[in-house]
């Protein structure tokens, strides 16, 4: 049966992964500033993980949620004491998608009204409500359609204010650095205009930390470099160092009740054991702290390339837009050089999302095939 075809593929197999690399069928070595897409975090194959995960399986993998499951509760207060989110609760899923989806359902259930205000460049996802809320009408089918979600500029504070005084608004819902749009960020009056107008509207403000969540910014959630407190965080990626595995964080003034949301495979034993290595290596090697290190030594080296025009994003969620279209620069990298780096929908923009274990070497490494390439 052949695959559906689906994927624009490079030719490249990889079989293997160590921390920051991997190699494929020829043993021929990669250094991964794409991290499989934000989600490798603290490193392939990292010896907490394999033995964490290992272990679990070994025990019990899985059982449905008709029972307790102190993994759940054990991720749960990790997650409050690393992020210090204090006071939220938790509902685990399986995947980014399905964390927005949860998380815009509960905001329609908590304020009985059903739009959607979300932002140009937008990604959250491929399911229902989510990719209504993509701003990419290719992946919109017309069932998606039916919802109803605004699209507004970042920064049009004026254009949130008229959209959420028309009274029918459940949820905004931002990315604080934006991932697949290519790393713009709105400002920080805008962030905070817009969490102010939510809470006068009865809207749910809904922060997006699929893919800038977990210590990818420089600080836990992107949300945290500014005076916001959002009614939902959504989380997956890094979260499960590439076992599916995703969650929203819910403020307890959204009141849970039986039967409200509900997943088979969410927040299972063997996810619960690969979230809770992911966390306990983050603190143990204190890994926000290479990023914030990491970042700064790359922005600083990205400065002396003067075909680099605009360097975007915060912490290891870092864009390099350049004045031409990216895509032979990037399999040159891969091709030629043996680098993995990301693409975005700005197409002159390349993306470095590294495991958070990157080095500096890895980094000259890097500058060094790039220049090369340039
Ligand atoms: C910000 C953001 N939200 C949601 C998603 C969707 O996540 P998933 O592919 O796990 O459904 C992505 C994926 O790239 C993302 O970057």
């Amino acid at each position: 049966m052949p695959l559906f075809d689906v994927y624009p593929l490079y030719n490249v197999t990889p079989v293997s992964g160590k921390d920051i690399h991997v190699y494929d069928e020829n043993g021929t070595e990669y250094l991964d500033l794409y991290g499989g897409h934000a989600v490798i975090s603290i490193g392939h194959s990292h010896p907490n993980y394999v033995k964490a995960v290992t272990n679990q399986v070994s025990k019990l993998g899985f059982y449905s949620n008709a029972i307790q499951n102190p993994l759940q509760v054990e991720l749960a207060n990790k997650l409050e004491t690393l992020s210090g989110c204090k006071d939220y609760e938790l509902f685990l899923c399986n995947s980014g998608a399905e964390a927005n989806e949860n998380a815009l359902k509960l905001a329609s259930f908590k304020t009985g009204k059903s739009r959607v205000v979300a932002f140009k460049n937008g990604f959250h996802g491929r399911t229902s409500a989510a990719v209504a809320a993509t701003d990419n009408p290719n992946i919109i089918a017309p069932i998606n359609a039916q919802q109803k979600v605004t699209i507004l500029e970042l920064n049009d504070i004026l254009g949130v204010k008229n959209e959420l005084e028309k009274g029918d608004v459940c949820a905004v819902i931002i990315e604080f650095i934006q991932g697949v749009g290519g790393l713009d960020q709105a400002t920080a009056d805008f962030y905070e205009q817009v969490f102010a107008l939510c809470k006068t509207n009865n809207t749910m403000f809904i922060a997006d930390e699929v893919q800038s969540g977990y210590g990818r910014s420089g600080k836990f959630f992107a949300f945290q470099h500014y005076n916001v407190t959002p009614d939902i965080i959504s989380i997956a990626k890094g979260m499960g160092n590439g076992f599916p595995v995703g969650g929203i964080l819910i403020h307890p003034e959204i009141e849970a009740k039986h039967g409200m949301l509900g997943t088979t495979f969410g927040g299972n034993h063997l996810a619960c054991a690969a979230g809770l290595a992911v966390l306990n290596t983050i603190e143990e090697e204190k890994l926000i702290d290479n990023v914030n290190e990491i970042s700064a030594y790359f922005i600083t080296k990205a400065k002396s390339i003067p075909q680099i025009k605009n360097i975007k994003g915060k912490g290891l969620m870092i864009g390099l837009e350049f004045d031409f279209e990216v895509g032979e620069l990037r399999k040159k990298l891969i091709y030629d050089h043996h680098i993995f780096t990301g693409g975005a929908s700005n197409k002159k923009l390349i993306r470095i999302l590294p495991p958070l274990t990157i080095k500096k070497t890895h980094i000259d490494q890097f500058f060094d095939a790039l220049k090369k390439v340039l």
